[in-house]
């Protein structure tokens, strides 16, 4: 399979210029398996993305949580894939189902804007989800597919692209996806890509799972074969994260 572990740190709307620094201290402190093993991203607000990329530790790598849809101008409090390029900012969040419920992302939306982040050569967190009733009634890889198919509708080359599966009603919660239910919903995505893209981007992409993420759960979830790795919300701004990094090996 040789599917690099891939960790994900999303800080959210968190953080002052003295917390950060504190936060990066305690990443660049961390002893964590080489980046043979494991690819580590951590996704700061904006403002503080120049301090986080220009303290962290060279094995780390940094993230913007979102981009704009298109080349840059009249669109007032966007920040465009360019400046992201401009800034050597590598990697992106994009359709987060926060920015998907709070924001009204489409599904199209979010494909147009992983399709322009990665013509610009940005790497992309791309994220699908369903929600609490989405779950309960029964749709959820009908609502996963759709979303991934939007994306897919936009875009044939997966290679910069990591997808993050966020079932909506474990962010935040502490109500964890169990192991199966992940499991699951990853392997059902992986066959998706095999029969809408193809066998190769179905043995390579990186599926990860997003939905409180802990050092005590992320040991059994990465156990499961189509878990390729995390990306955590609340923990990534603990120590604890360390061991979700660890949890790799
Ligand atoms: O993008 C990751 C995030 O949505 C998960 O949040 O706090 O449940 O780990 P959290």
């Amino acid at each position: 399979m040789g599917r690099k572990f891939f960790v994900g740190g999303n800080w959210k709307c968190n953080g002052t210029g003295e917390e950060v620094k504190k936060i990066v201290s305690t990443l660049n402190a961390g002893e964590v398996p080489s980046g043979d093993v494991v690819e580590v991203v951590v996704s700061p607000p904006f403002v503080f993305l120049p301090l986080v990329k220009s303290t962290l530790r060279p094995d780390f790598h940094v993230a913007a949580q979102n981009c704009w849809v298109k080349k840059g101008g009249a669109f007032t409090g966007e920040i465009s894939a360019e400046m992201l390029v401009n800034l050597g900012i590598p990697w992106v969040i994009i359709g987060h189902s926060e920015r998907r419920l709070l924001l009204n992302e489409s599904n199209e939306f979010v494909g147009e804007k992983v399709a322009y982040a990665l013509s610009k050569g940005l790497k992309v967190i791309a994220c699908v989800g369903e929600t609490l009733e989405q779950r309960e009634s029964g749709s959820t890889m009908e609502v996963v597919a759709a979303q991934t198919k939007a994306i897919a509708d936009k875009v044939s080359n997966w290679a910069n692209v990591v997808l993050a599966y966020e079932p909506v009603w474990a962010i935040g919660t502490g109500k964890v996806a169990t192991p199966a239910q992940a499991q699951e919903v990853h392997s059902e995505l992986r066959n998706w890509f095999q029969a809408n893209a193809s066998p190769e981007v179905a043995a390579t992409i990186r599926i990860i799972y997003g939905g409180s993420v802990s050092g005590a759960n992320c040991k059994e979830l990465a156990a499961k074969p189509d878990v390729d790795g995390f990306l955590v919300g609340g923990a990534s701004l603990k120590p604890e994260f360390i061991d979700i990094i660890k949890s790799a090996e």
